[in-house]
């Protein structure tokens, strides 16, 4: 596939705009949600991204194929009535994620990886996350899935944290890492496996010391912000995600792998959204919410340190590749101008949904 119309910067004489024209990015970690929902969130990812993988922790969870089939077909619905343009939704392809359970059998992957819609089984350690109640409370329960994954070539997504209350909050992904992760990559050595939104330099190093078969996802928040934007100053709801912002040098550490031109390392927004009220709560959600704005902020990320030529690898070039997928052969651009993030969009039942940076300006924005 011809690479010459892509990752070209153009900043011409007559001191317009730097712009960047990129090939269109997928994100490989979303959450749409369901039903009214999906009005303002399917809208969103379209506009920037083809593909992506969808995050089954709906209530109830996506458990089989047929649930992610029946789910894929709401997110499609959903697609046809927004107003984006046609041309959007032809290219926009959602790709569906089982939720690993206790009871997750080798004949539900089986079905999922012949279902030809199910991209990949989601593993949230129970009680970790937004609606991981459901999820695995014993990676003893998961061999025989695991086992037929390795089989089925069905990759592993993983969120990567234990769930012990005697467990440090900023400690609990490298103690999954080490406890749990490194023995399923001992056991399963042909497993694909993704370590979701990585938000330690301890992830990137057990990510960078495997074979090709493991790889990571980075947010936009792990690398702009640490949890000095968090806490510094009164709490701040918004920046509250999980796993949680970690210290400066963390993010300095994942700044570096995700503009350091290494396939391992991806575009996974983990954009989740949930209303203001719920993030603005004595007991506020975990989720920051970047479907519409990723790609200005994965820019202000890889520009901040001088390696806006490393966005359109990483964006649009080694998720692909790792899922063995063809690259997109549209294209985006997007322009050193300021943009204002929107304080707010509607949401389900007259909420709103506050975006990661409500207000604030950012120096790049999609042309
Ligand atoms: O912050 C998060 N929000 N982390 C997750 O793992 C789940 C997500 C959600 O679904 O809201
Ligand atoms: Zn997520």
């Amino acid at each position: 596939m011809s690479n010459s119309h892509t990752n070209t910067l153009e900043n011409s004489q007559n001191s317009s705009p730097l712009t960047i024209t990129i090939r269109q990015p997928d994100d490989w970690h979303i959450h749409l949600r369901d039903g009214n929902a999906l009005t303002t969130t399917v809208a969103h990812a379209a506009q920037s991204f083809n593909r992506v993988i969808c995050m089954p922790n709906l209530v109830p969870p996506v458990k089989t194929a047929a649930d992610a089939i029946t789910y894929r077909q709401r997110i499609e619905q959903a697609l046809m009535q927004t107003n984006i343009d046609a041309q959007r939704k032809t290219q926009f392809n959602p790709r569906m994620t089982l939720y690993f359970t206790d009871n997750t059998s080798a004949a539900d992957i089986k079905q999922a990886a012949e279902s030809g819609i199910v991209q990949a089984v989601k593993l949230y350690p129970a009680g970790a996350t937004t609606n991981s109640a459901d999820g695995v409370t014993d990676l003893k329960h998961c061999t025989a899935a695991l086992d037929a994954m390795q089989q089925y070539e069905l990759p592993l997504l993983v969120h990567s944290e234990v769930t012990r209350a005697d467990v440090d909050i900023f400690d609990r992904e490298k103690q999954f890492i080490e406890n749990n992760l490194q023995q399923i990559v001992h056991d399963y050595p042909e497993l694909k496996i993704v370590v979701e939104h990585i938000t330690t330099g301890d992830a990137a190093d057990f990510v960078l010391a495997q074979k090709d078969n493991v790889a990571a996802t980075i947010t936009p928040q792990h690398l702009l912000f640490n949890r000095n934007h968090l806490l510094v100053g009164g709490i701040k709801p918004h920046f509250y995600c999980l796993p949680i912002l970690k210290k400066a040098t963390h993010q300095a550490r994942l700044l570096e792998v995700a503009t350091s031109g290494n396939p391992k390392f991806f575009l996974g927004t983990d954009s989740a959204p949930h209303a203001t009220h719920a993030k603005e709560n004595a007991c506020g959600c975990a989720g920051c919410y970047s479907a519409a704005h990723a790609l200005p902020l994965y820019a202000t990320a890889f520009d901040g340190i001088g390696k806006i030529d490393k966005l359109e690898d990483f964006c649009s070039r080694f998720g692909a590749e790792f899922y063995g997928l063809p690259l997109n052969d549209t294209t985006i651009t997007l322009v050193k101008t300021d943009m204002t993030v929107p304080a707010t969009y509607a949401y389900i039942d007259d909420s709103t949904l506050t975006p990661l940076l409500a207000g604030d300006t950012l120096p790049w924005s999609i042309q």
